[in-house]
Protein backbone atom coordinates (compact mmCIF):
# COMPACT_ATOMS: atom_id res chain seq x y z
CA UNK A 1 0.00 0.00 0.00
CA UNK A 2 1.11 3.25 -0.56
CA UNK A 3 2.56 5.14 2.21
CA UNK A 4 0.03 8.53 3.39
CA UNK A 5 2.17 11.84 4.47
CA UNK A 6 -0.22 14.26 6.32
CA UNK A 7 1.20 17.78 7.26
CA UNK A 8 -0.01 18.83 11.02
CA UNK A 9 -0.15 22.23 11.30
CA UNK A 10 -0.21 23.17 15.30
CA UNK A 11 -1.62 26.75 16.75
CA UNK A 12 -4.07 26.83 19.30
CA UNK A 13 -1.84 28.33 22.40
CA UNK A 14 1.74 29.23 22.46
CA UNK A 15 3.62 26.67 20.05
CA UNK A 16 3.38 27.53 16.48
CA UNK A 17 4.14 23.79 15.20
CA UNK A 18 4.53 21.75 11.82
CA UNK A 19 5.36 18.09 11.36
CA UNK A 20 5.33 15.06 8.71
CA UNK A 21 3.77 12.07 9.89
CA UNK A 22 3.93 8.64 7.77
CA UNK A 23 1.04 6.45 7.77
CA UNK A 24 -0.25 7.89 11.20
CA UNK A 25 2.33 6.43 13.48
CA UNK A 26 6.20 7.16 12.26
CA UNK A 27 7.18 11.06 12.51
CA UNK A 28 9.15 12.55 9.97
CA UNK A 29 9.48 15.58 11.00
CA UNK A 30 8.21 17.68 14.44
CA UNK A 31 9.07 21.70 14.17
CA UNK A 32 8.04 23.71 17.30
CA UNK A 33 8.83 27.19 17.59
CA UNK A 34 7.87 27.88 20.87
CA UNK A 35 6.83 31.54 22.07
CA UNK A 36 7.32 30.53 26.17
CA UNK A 37 10.15 33.23 26.99
CA UNK A 38 7.59 36.32 25.39
CA UNK A 39 4.63 34.96 27.61
CA UNK A 40 6.58 34.93 30.43
CA UNK A 41 7.10 38.59 30.55
CA UNK A 42 3.60 38.74 31.43
CA UNK A 43 3.40 35.95 33.52
CA UNK A 44 0.93 33.68 31.39
CA UNK A 45 0.06 33.41 27.25
CA UNK A 46 -1.09 37.20 26.00
CA UNK A 47 -3.31 35.86 23.28
CA UNK A 48 -3.21 38.93 21.34
CA UNK A 49 0.87 38.55 20.86
CA UNK A 50 0.28 34.52 20.36
CA UNK A 51 -1.59 34.95 16.88
CA UNK A 52 0.93 38.06 16.30
CA UNK A 53 4.24 35.70 16.77
CA UNK A 54 1.98 32.42 14.82
CA UNK A 55 2.04 34.80 11.89
CA UNK A 56 5.54 35.61 12.12
CA UNK A 57 7.12 32.70 12.70
CA UNK A 58 4.16 29.67 10.67
CA UNK A 59 5.59 30.31 7.32
CA UNK A 60 9.13 29.12 8.13
CA UNK A 61 7.89 26.52 10.93
CA UNK A 62 6.13 24.61 8.11
CA UNK A 63 9.31 25.06 6.29
CA UNK A 64 11.20 23.54 8.58
CA UNK A 65 9.27 20.51 9.12
CA UNK A 66 8.65 19.93 5.27
CA UNK A 67 12.44 20.46 5.17
CA UNK A 68 13.60 18.39 8.26
CA UNK A 69 11.66 14.80 7.09
CA UNK A 70 12.80 15.37 3.45
CA UNK A 71 10.12 16.04 1.47
CA UNK A 72 8.05 18.94 -0.10
CA UNK A 73 4.71 19.98 -0.73
CA UNK A 74 4.01 17.84 -3.82
CA UNK A 75 4.68 14.76 -1.50
CA UNK A 76 1.92 15.36 1.11
CA UNK A 77 -1.29 13.79 0.91
CA UNK A 78 -2.96 15.85 2.96
CA UNK A 79 -2.81 18.80 5.43
CA UNK A 80 -4.33 18.34 8.62
CA UNK A 81 -4.95 21.55 11.49
CA UNK A 82 -6.54 22.27 14.58
CA UNK A 83 -9.07 24.16 13.91
CA UNK A 84 -10.05 23.94 17.79
CA UNK A 85 -10.49 24.64 21.12
CA UNK A 86 -8.21 27.31 22.15
CA UNK A 87 -7.27 31.22 21.46
CA UNK A 88 -9.07 31.85 18.19
CA UNK A 89 -6.85 34.88 16.66
CA UNK A 90 -4.02 31.51 17.46
CA UNK A 91 -6.07 28.94 15.66
CA UNK A 92 -7.10 31.43 13.16
CA UNK A 93 -3.56 31.58 12.28
CA UNK A 94 -3.25 28.06 11.74
CA UNK A 95 -6.71 27.51 9.79
CA UNK A 96 -6.03 30.23 7.57
CA UNK A 97 -2.60 28.93 6.28
CA UNK A 98 -3.71 25.20 6.20
CA UNK A 99 -6.37 26.85 3.96
CA UNK A 100 -4.25 28.62 1.86
CA UNK A 101 -1.80 25.75 1.51
CA UNK A 102 -4.21 23.13 0.72
CA UNK A 103 -5.96 25.60 -1.99
CA UNK A 104 -2.54 26.53 -3.52
CA UNK A 105 -1.21 23.13 -3.56
CA UNK A 106 -4.22 21.06 -4.58
CA UNK A 107 -3.98 18.67 -1.22
CA UNK A 108 -7.11 17.77 0.81
CA UNK A 109 -7.49 19.71 4.09
CA UNK A 110 -8.41 18.01 7.49
CA UNK A 111 -9.72 19.71 10.44
CA UNK A 112 -8.79 18.30 13.32
CA UNK A 113 -9.61 18.68 17.02
CA UNK A 114 -6.89 19.50 19.48
CA UNK A 115 -7.79 17.10 22.00
CA UNK A 116 -8.39 14.23 19.73
CA UNK A 117 -4.86 15.21 19.11
CA UNK A 118 -3.30 15.08 22.44
CA UNK A 119 -4.80 11.52 22.29
CA UNK A 120 -3.11 10.43 18.96
CA UNK A 121 0.19 11.25 20.58
CA UNK A 122 -0.54 8.18 22.44
CA UNK A 123 -0.05 6.22 18.89
CA UNK A 124 3.72 7.72 17.96
CA UNK A 125 5.34 6.01 20.41
CA UNK A 126 3.12 2.64 20.78
CA UNK A 127 2.74 1.17 17.43
CA UNK A 128 0.49 -1.77 18.76
CA UNK A 129 -1.99 0.31 20.60
CA UNK A 130 -5.27 0.20 19.15
CA UNK A 131 -8.81 1.82 20.63
CA UNK A 132 -10.40 1.04 22.43
CA UNK A 133 -8.88 1.88 25.71
CA UNK A 134 -9.41 4.41 28.56
CA UNK A 135 -7.65 7.90 28.06
CA UNK A 136 -7.35 10.88 31.00
CA UNK A 137 -6.29 14.17 28.99
CA UNK A 138 -4.82 16.70 31.10
CA UNK A 139 -3.74 19.80 30.06
CA UNK A 140 -3.70 23.57 30.32
CA UNK A 141 -7.04 24.18 29.39
CA UNK A 142 -8.86 20.59 29.69
CA UNK A 143 -9.27 17.63 32.18
CA UNK A 144 -11.07 15.10 30.56
CA UNK A 145 -11.54 10.95 31.04
CA UNK A 146 -12.75 9.23 28.42
CA UNK A 147 -13.22 5.64 26.45
CA UNK A 148 -11.03 6.36 22.96
CA UNK A 149 -14.06 3.33 21.83
CA UNK A 150 -12.42 3.66 18.16
CA UNK A 151 -10.29 6.36 16.31
CA UNK A 152 -11.99 9.66 16.61
CA UNK A 153 -14.58 8.42 18.84
CA UNK A 154 -15.23 8.82 22.41
CA UNK A 155 -17.32 8.33 25.02
CA UNK A 156 -16.27 11.06 27.94
CA UNK A 157 -16.61 9.46 31.54
CA UNK A 158 -15.49 13.15 33.08
CA UNK A 159 -14.23 16.47 33.16
CA UNK A 160 -13.31 19.05 35.11
CA UNK A 161 -16.67 21.18 36.56
CA UNK A 162 -13.94 24.37 37.08
CA UNK A 163 -10.45 24.83 36.31
CA UNK A 164 -7.95 22.25 34.50
CA UNK A 165 -5.72 20.69 35.94
CA UNK A 166 -2.87 22.64 33.91
CA UNK A 167 -4.39 26.02 34.70
CA UNK A 168 -4.09 24.70 38.76
CA UNK A 169 0.06 24.30 38.34
CA UNK A 170 -0.13 27.54 36.47
CA UNK A 171 -2.35 29.44 39.63
CA UNK A 172 -0.43 27.52 42.34
CA UNK A 173 3.03 28.45 40.57
CA UNK A 174 2.22 31.91 40.68
CA UNK A 175 0.95 32.42 43.59
CA UNK A 176 3.96 31.05 44.90
CA UNK A 177 6.63 33.25 42.74
CA UNK A 178 7.69 30.51 40.36
CA UNK A 179 6.19 31.73 37.75
CA UNK A 180 5.04 30.82 34.15
CA UNK A 181 4.90 27.87 32.52
CA UNK A 182 4.06 26.67 36.33
CA UNK A 183 3.18 23.34 35.52
CA UNK A 184 7.44 22.43 35.01
CA UNK A 185 8.26 24.89 37.74
CA UNK A 186 6.40 22.64 40.00
CA UNK A 187 7.56 19.80 39.19
CA UNK A 188 11.08 20.75 39.82
CA UNK A 189 10.28 22.29 43.18
CA UNK A 190 8.60 19.61 44.62
CA UNK A 191 11.44 17.06 44.28
CA UNK A 192 12.95 18.94 47.17
CA UNK A 193 9.87 19.18 49.04
CA UNK A 194 8.09 16.88 51.36
CA UNK A 195 4.63 15.87 49.39
CA UNK A 196 3.02 14.90 52.77
CA UNK A 197 4.11 18.55 54.49
CA UNK A 198 0.53 20.01 54.20
CA UNK A 199 -2.71 18.68 53.95
CA UNK A 200 -4.47 19.91 51.10
CA UNK A 201 -8.32 18.86 49.84
CA UNK A 202 -8.68 16.08 47.05
CA UNK A 203 -11.68 16.76 45.47
CA UNK A 204 -14.21 13.52 44.86
CA UNK A 205 -16.91 14.04 43.49
CA UNK A 206 -19.68 11.03 44.51
CA UNK A 207 -20.63 8.98 41.68
CA UNK A 208 -18.67 10.96 39.07
CA UNK A 209 -15.66 10.86 37.32
CA UNK A 210 -15.94 14.62 37.27
CA UNK A 211 -13.06 16.93 38.48
CA UNK A 212 -13.10 19.94 40.56
CA UNK A 213 -9.46 21.93 41.08
CA UNK A 214 -10.79 25.06 42.50
CA UNK A 215 -11.21 24.61 46.19
CA UNK A 216 -7.71 22.87 45.85
CA UNK A 217 -6.32 25.87 44.68
CA UNK A 218 -8.37 28.43 47.08
CA UNK A 219 -6.52 25.75 49.80
CA UNK A 220 -3.23 26.74 48.41
CA UNK A 221 -4.06 30.70 48.19
CA UNK A 222 -5.66 30.44 51.45
CA UNK A 223 -2.77 28.66 53.36
CA UNK A 224 0.26 31.12 51.70
CA UNK A 225 -2.37 34.18 53.30
CA UNK A 226 -2.38 32.48 56.49
CA UNK A 227 1.73 32.16 56.53
CA UNK A 228 1.85 35.46 55.50
CA UNK A 229 -0.35 37.11 58.10
CA UNK A 230 0.82 34.89 61.40
CA UNK A 231 4.66 35.14 60.02
CA UNK A 232 4.93 31.91 59.62
CA UNK A 233 7.51 30.69 57.06
CA UNK A 234 6.69 29.06 53.92
CA UNK A 235 8.38 26.57 52.32
CA UNK A 236 7.86 26.98 48.59
CA UNK A 237 9.24 22.96 48.03
CA UNK A 238 7.05 21.84 50.64
CA UNK A 239 3.83 23.57 49.28
CA UNK A 240 4.40 22.82 45.67
CA UNK A 241 4.96 18.81 46.63
CA UNK A 242 1.91 18.76 48.59
CA UNK A 243 -0.75 20.73 46.16
CA UNK A 244 1.16 18.48 43.40
CA UNK A 245 0.34 14.97 45.11
CA UNK A 246 -3.27 15.80 46.20
CA UNK A 247 -3.74 16.66 41.96
CA UNK A 248 -1.62 13.49 41.63
CA UNK A 249 -4.08 11.16 44.15
CA UNK A 250 -7.39 12.36 42.10
CA UNK A 251 -5.89 11.96 38.82
CA UNK A 252 -4.42 8.72 39.54
CA UNK A 253 -7.71 7.24 41.79
CA UNK A 254 -10.44 8.40 39.27
CA UNK A 255 -8.31 7.13 36.15
CA UNK A 256 -8.38 3.98 38.06
CA UNK A 257 -11.52 3.78 39.45
CA UNK A 258 -13.01 4.15 35.92
CA UNK A 259 -10.97 1.24 34.84
CA UNK A 260 -11.51 -0.95 37.19
CA UNK A 261 -15.86 -0.41 36.44
CA UNK A 262 -15.28 -0.13 32.72
CA UNK A 263 -12.85 -3.21 32.76
CA UNK A 264 -10.07 -1.27 30.72
CA UNK A 265 -6.91 -2.97 30.80
CA UNK A 266 -5.05 -0.01 28.88
CA UNK A 267 -5.07 3.44 30.41
CA UNK A 268 -3.07 6.02 28.33
CA UNK A 269 -2.46 9.43 29.21
CA UNK A 270 -2.58 13.05 27.34
CA UNK A 271 -1.86 16.28 27.89
CA UNK A 272 0.84 18.22 29.10
CA UNK A 273 0.46 17.64 32.96
CA UNK A 274 1.07 14.11 31.56
CA UNK A 275 4.69 14.86 31.42
CA UNK A 276 4.62 15.69 35.26
CA UNK A 277 7.26 13.26 36.83
CA UNK A 278 5.60 12.28 40.41
CA UNK A 279 1.90 11.66 38.10
CA UNK A 280 4.08 9.74 35.80
CA UNK A 281 5.38 7.25 38.46
CA UNK A 282 2.12 7.52 40.94
CA UNK A 283 0.68 5.92 37.76
CA UNK A 284 3.38 3.50 37.19
CA UNK A 285 3.31 2.02 40.51
CA UNK A 286 -0.64 1.81 40.39
CA UNK A 287 -1.24 0.43 36.91
CA UNK A 288 1.26 -1.86 37.36
CA UNK A 289 -0.39 -3.23 40.72
CA UNK A 290 -3.75 -3.39 38.89
CA UNK A 291 -2.62 -5.45 35.79
CA UNK A 292 -3.19 -2.60 33.53
CA UNK A 293 -1.10 -1.69 30.86
CA UNK A 294 -0.04 2.04 30.92
CA UNK A 295 0.25 4.59 27.71
CA UNK A 296 1.78 8.01 27.93
CA UNK A 297 3.92 9.93 25.04
CA UNK A 298 7.42 10.91 25.79
CA UNK A 299 7.40 14.53 26.99
CA UNK A 300 7.94 16.76 23.72
CA UNK A 301 4.82 14.14 22.60
CA UNK A 302 2.50 15.70 25.78
CA UNK A 303 2.66 19.17 25.42
CA UNK A 304 1.42 20.70 22.66
CA UNK A 305 3.11 19.62 18.57
CA UNK A 306 1.84 19.34 15.42
CA UNK A 307 2.97 15.41 15.30
CA UNK A 308 -0.14 14.47 17.37
CA UNK A 309 -2.10 16.60 14.83
CA UNK A 310 -1.01 14.66 11.85
CA UNK A 311 -1.45 11.44 13.47
CA UNK A 312 -5.01 12.19 14.23
CA UNK A 313 -5.41 13.96 10.82
CA UNK A 314 -4.31 10.66 9.44
CA UNK A 315 -7.32 8.60 11.11
CA UNK A 316 -9.71 11.44 9.75
CA UNK A 317 -8.49 11.07 6.40
CA UNK A 318 -8.63 7.50 6.19
CA UNK A 319 -12.20 7.46 7.33
CA UNK A 320 -12.88 9.65 4.45
CA UNK A 321 -12.84 13.23 6.43
CA UNK A 322 -12.38 16.35 4.06
CA UNK A 323 -12.77 20.03 5.32
CA UNK A 324 -14.15 22.89 2.91
CA UNK A 325 -12.32 26.05 2.21
CA UNK A 326 -14.89 27.50 4.38
CA UNK A 327 -13.31 25.71 7.86
CA UNK A 328 -13.32 28.09 10.57
CA UNK A 329 -11.71 28.51 14.03
CA UNK A 330 -13.73 27.25 16.99
CA UNK A 331 -12.32 28.42 19.94
CA UNK A 332 -14.77 26.00 22.11
CA UNK A 333 -15.54 23.30 20.13
CA UNK A 334 -15.95 20.03 21.88
CA UNK A 335 -14.66 16.93 21.99
CA UNK A 336 -16.34 14.46 19.60
CA UNK A 337 -17.89 16.93 17.45
CA UNK A 338 -17.24 18.30 14.11
O1 LIG B 1 -1.21 20.30 26.50
P1 LIG B 1 -0.57 21.60 26.75
O2 LIG B 1 0.80 21.85 26.18
O3 LIG B 1 -1.47 22.78 26.25
C1 LIG B 1 -2.86 22.78 26.34
O4 LIG B 1 -3.52 22.20 25.44
O5 LIG B 1 -3.36 23.33 27.34
O6 LIG B 1 -0.56 21.79 28.34
C2 LIG B 1 0.03 22.88 28.94
C3 LIG B 1 -0.13 22.70 30.43
C4 LIG B 1 0.30 23.94 31.22
O7 LIG B 1 -0.70 24.24 32.19
C5 LIG B 1 1.59 23.47 31.90
O8 LIG B 1 1.82 24.12 33.13
C6 LIG B 1 1.31 21.99 32.08
O9 LIG B 1 0.66 21.61 30.90
N1 LIG B 1 2.56 21.22 32.23
C7 LIG B 1 2.86 20.52 33.35
C8 LIG B 1 4.16 19.99 33.15
N2 LIG B 1 4.58 20.35 31.90
C9 LIG B 1 3.57 21.10 31.36
N3 LIG B 1 2.18 20.34 34.50
C10 LIG B 1 2.76 19.62 35.47
N4 LIG B 1 4.00 19.08 35.36
C11 LIG B 1 4.73 19.22 34.24
N5 LIG B 1 5.95 18.68 34.13
ZN1 LIG C 1 -2.76 21.14 24.19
Amino acid sequence: MKDILILGIESSCDETAASVVKNGREVLSNAISSQIDIHTLYGGVVPEIASRKHIERINQVIKEGLSQAGVTLADIDAIAVTYGPGLVGALLVGVAEAKAIAFAAKKPLVGVHHIEGHISANYIENKELEPPFLCEIISGGHTHLVIVKDYGEFEILGRTRDDAAGEAFDKVARAVGLGYPGGPKIDKTAKEGDPFAIEFPRAHLEDSYDFSFSGLKSAVLNYLNKCRMTGEEISVPDVAASFQQAVVDVLTDNALRAAKEYKADKLALAGGVASNSALRAAFKEKCEKAGIALYAPSPIYCTDNAAMIACAGYYEYMKGVRSGYDLNAVPNLKLGER
